[in-house]
């Protein structure tokens, strides 16, 4: 039995430790495990009921109805779920999403959140945050981390049932905001989802993986112990890391802009002032600094009259996707 409607919401979240390729790109078991944090106050609402033409789903973001393209991976995604959880009939889908989409800000993670949530109230599914969690991945694989609540890490796993997210701290464990330097807010050239792909092209992929164990072990303990300065140091490292397997993956891929280094130095200079904040740069060229709270006024200041910024967003530690 369906309910009529249901409508669930879920925050983007930025990656402090990257996913950055697949094991299995079908199911999006990912090459390492990966932590983010989840971001407050940009948010992804969205309501699922049937359509009332039964032929196809339908998927409105912001009001606009998408392309077949986006679409297409929104049926895809669909079948997938169908078939492990047993549902029928097409879906109407309508999204509202208040950040800019496809500019290293993902909006893929807390729309396809959002949708595993709402499909599992909508059909009465049952399943537990773990399961909602492996159900959002097959979407996107970074949405299975905007499900549970505040700073959270995806294990890999070597299975659908295994690869889910969990909560390392929740969102009041410590007042870290992130302070997303817009250089643009276009849509990116190359997806995440392409770009996947071309992560075992770099030479460099396999060290990463190799040594992803550790990366993930620093940031977890920095995180439970708030402590910032190990933080940084690390989340810069494998910043840098996934974008040097990106410039050198075949064919190349090069996020960043001359804005989004200059601000990479800036950032670190303040550091040295001071100042509690680190980069770190998703497959786009915005650069999240996250800091603590009480370097949020420093960074607002240092980069609002920034030559090549378009706005600043600030988030500080969102919660777990929630039904509403
Ligand atoms: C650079 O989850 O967007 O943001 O599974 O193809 O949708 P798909 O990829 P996606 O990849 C995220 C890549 C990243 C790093 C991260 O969030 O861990």
């Amino acid at each position: 039995m369906a309910q009529k409607k249901s409508t669930a919401i879920a925050h983007p979240n930025i990656a402090f430790i990257k996913y950055w390729g697949n094991a299995d790109p079908n199911l999006r078991l990912p090459s390492n495990a990966s932590i983010s944090m989840n971001l407050d106050g940009l948010e992804t609402i969205t309501t699922i009921e049937y359509a009332d033409n039964q032929i196809k789903h339908s998927l409105t973001i912001n009001g606009l109805l998408q392309e077949p393209q986006k679409v297409n991976r929104l049926s895809a995604f669909l079948e997938m779920a169908r078939k492990l959880y047993g549902f029928q009939g097409f879906l109407r889908i309508e999204s509202q999403n208040n950040f800019p989409m496809g500019a290293g800000i993902a909006s893929s993670a807390s729309a396809f959140a959002a949708l595993a949530l709402a499909l599992n109230d909508f059909f009465q599914l049952n399943l537990n945050q773990h399961q909602i969690s492996a159900l959002a991945r097959l979407g996107s694989g970074s949405a299975c981390r905007s499900i549970p609540a505040g700073f959270t890490e995806w294990k890999k796993g070597t299975s659908h049932q295994q690869s889910f997210a969990t909560s390392i701290a929740l969102e009041d464990h410590w007042d870290l905001h992130d302070c997303i330097i817009v250089v643009t807010a276009e849509e990116k050239a190359i997806s995440s989802t392409d770009g996947h792909q071309r992560a075992a092209t770099s030479p460099f992929q396999s060290a990463r993986i190799l040594d992803a164990q550790r990366r993930l072990e620093i940031c977890r303990s920095a995180i439970l112990k708030q402590d910032f300065e190990r933080l940084a140091a690390i989340i810069e490292l494998d910043s840098d890391m996934m974008h040097a397997v990106m410039m050198t993956s075949d064919p190349p891929i090069n996020y960043w802009q001359p804005t989004s280094l200059s601000i990479m130095r800036e950032v670190r200079d303040l550091r040295k002032k001071g100042v509690a904040c680190a980069y770190t740069l998703d497959a786009g060229p915005n650069v999240h600094v996250i800091c603590t709270a009480a370097s949020v006024p420093a960074i607002e200041k240092s980069f609002r009259d920034y030559p090549g910024v378009e706005k600043i967003l600030v988030a500080k530690t969102g919660k777990g996707a929630r039904v509403i």
